[in-house]
């Protein structure tokens, strides 16, 4: 059994709500087991019994957020190295589709060479600033999750 780590940041829940559809996705396949965290428990979590991580977040003003970034840093630091990694975001207006994903991609690709990534990543759009998920995006992420399983699997 393949292990899979879900690092989000979110302020609503929205962004939580989208990695744990990933991750149910990805459990669905019988392939891998999940564990999905915020950002703040990045520093003190173990990464290294991990085959597979996810990170995503929320794009802010055009951007993704500092939190997100950070725990890419802090995961990079700890190595990536092997794992197989991806991405997903949740964005509220239509041009902005995928660009925080894309964001963190370009990060880990930076911090972390050595990671083999999954890519495009999960984007998901939110109704309105507070959510909630769009009514497609749930069974999109799920899809994701298990296309995700299946490149881990081999
Ligand atoms: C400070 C702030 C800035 C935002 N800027 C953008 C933006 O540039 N583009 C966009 O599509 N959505 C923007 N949004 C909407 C967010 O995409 C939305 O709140 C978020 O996806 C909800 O996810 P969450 O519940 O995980 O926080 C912004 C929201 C906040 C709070």
């Amino acid at each position: 059994m393949k292990k899979v780590l879900v690092v989000f940041d979110t302020t609503y829940g929205n962004t939580e709500k989208l990695g744990r559809e990933i991750a149910a996705g990805i459990e669905e396949t019988g392939t891998a087991e999940c564990k999905v965290i915020g950002i703040k428990e990045v520093k003190s979590e173990d990464i290294s019994g991990f085959d597979g991580v996810l990170f995503g977040g929320p794009i802010h003003a055009f951007r993704a957020t500092r939190g997100i970034k950070g725990a890419v840093k802090d995961a990079a630091k700890k190595g990536l190295d092997g794992k197989l990694v991806s991405t997903f975001d949740t964005y509220q207006a239509p041009g902005h589709k995928g660009r925080a994903a894309k964001q963190i991609e370009e990060m880990i690709a930076d911090k972390a060479p050595g990671a083999k990534i999954l890519s495009p990543g999960c984007t998901a759009l939110v109704d309105g600033r507070t959510g909630p998920l769009n009514a497609v995006e749930p069974a999109k992420a799920r899809e994701f999750g298990k296309k995700f399983a299946e490149e881990l699997a081999g």
